[in-house]
């Protein structure tokens, strides 16, 4: 039977120029390369310099898979910019880009869900495009991370980096099966019994503050490796697939230990795992798309093949979400 799907036709990303390596991250914090890598991964992250905010980074990104996917701005009616570092409290960074890009249909709007903005956006705009609400999307994670970092805590500033990622997604008739090329399954989730483990201490409603990143480190590296392979299993489950059929994992780039717990759980090799996370650090909702558009780009990724995408951040929020590339 046939169904429509929201297909994937292109991804691009931007990253800024100025790299922060962890050498440089010793001269402001007590501590060291060797403490980083080991317990992170990490080895550098890209930071925004003053002109670029997030609707900045977005742009380029968004631009970028445009081209990638060889369509024209004005193909485009639904914009959706997963971010937790907005250029201002309203309106949204969506519209910013959106009017950058010479667009005046459609709708465009922020989705807010942390380090797993994009998954909860890739979800959102497929079932815009599978319903025929939407014909094409431009799905984008921007962060400026580095806008809300304590800088003198050395037990968060060391993880988190700038940069954007972007796919277009447009709604194609499929038949119905897992051979189809688009979004095959999401599934996401939330529990806000958790605010406190990772969280912004200000807002605009509460201390009329942007406010800065607050984490229990410890509390959340153990409740993503439940909900990672929990909310992967429903992926696992809703399309009879296992991890020997996947091939590509692309995990949100939070910590190395992170990605390497889950893909051992979820019998996921090594050579099937794209990180980025030793060159880009944390990047919240854009790390995805930056995985994503840099696998693409080099040619691991190839059409037809089976990528999986998850994430997991504060609310906590978490999700992943089967695509056939
Ligand atoms: N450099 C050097 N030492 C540091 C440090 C740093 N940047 N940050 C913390 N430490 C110290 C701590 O003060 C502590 O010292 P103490 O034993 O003298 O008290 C020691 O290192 C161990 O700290 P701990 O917090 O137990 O380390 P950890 O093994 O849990 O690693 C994280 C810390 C943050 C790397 C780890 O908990 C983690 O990755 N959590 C998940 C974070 C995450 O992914 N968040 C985003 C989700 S979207």
């Amino acid at each position: 039977m046939s169904k429509l799907r929201s297909v994937l036709r292109g991804c691009g990303s931007y990253l800024p120029a100025q790299i922060l390596t962890n050498a440089d991250m010793a001269k402001k914090v007590d501590t060291t390369d060797e403490w980083i890598v080991q317990r992170t991964g990490i080895r550098q992250r890209h930071i925004a310099a003053d002109d670029e905010t997030t609707s900045v980074l977005g742009l380029k990104a968004a631009e970028a898979a445009l081209a990638d996917a060889g369509m024209r701005a004005d193909e485009i009616d639904l914009i959706i910019v997963a971010t937790a570092t907005p250029d201002h409290t309203f309106p949204a960074t969506a519209t910013q880009i959106q009017a950058e890009l010479g667009i005046t249909q459609g709708a465009a709007f922020d989705l807010q869900a942390v380090c797993s903005g994009f998954v909860f956006a890739l979800a959102t705009a497929d079932k815009f495009l599978t319903s025929g609400a939407a014909k094409a999307a431009l799905v984008i994670g921007a962060e400026t991370f580095s806008r809300i970092l304590d800088w003198e805590d050395r037990t968060t500033c060391v993880l988190f980096g700038d940069g954007a990622g972007a796919v277009v997604l447009a709604a194609e008739e499929g038949e119905g099966t897992l051979a189809d090329r688009g979004v095959l399954t999401t599934h996401i989730r939330s529990d806000g019994r958790h605010k406190t483990k990772l969280y912004v201490d200000g807002g605009a409603g509460s201390t009329k503050t942007v406010g800065l990143l607050r984490m229990e480190g410890k509390e959340v590296f153990r409740h993503a490796v439940v909900n990672l392979a929990d909310t992967v299993r429903h992926t696992f489950e809703a399309t009879g697939l296992t991890g020997a059929d996947i091939d590509w994992f692309v995990p949100h780039q939070a910590n190395r230990r992170i990605i390497d717990a889950t893909a051992d759980k979820l019998g996921i090799s090594q050579d099937h795992v794209v990180v980025t996370v030793d060159r880009h650090g944390n990047t919240s909702a854009a790390s995805i798309p930056l995985a994503l558009a840099e696998a693409h780009a080099d040619g691991r990724i190839k059409r037809g093949q089976l990528v999986l995408i998850e994430a997991m951040g504060g609310g906590f929020t978490w999700g992943s979400a089967l695509i056939r590339w």
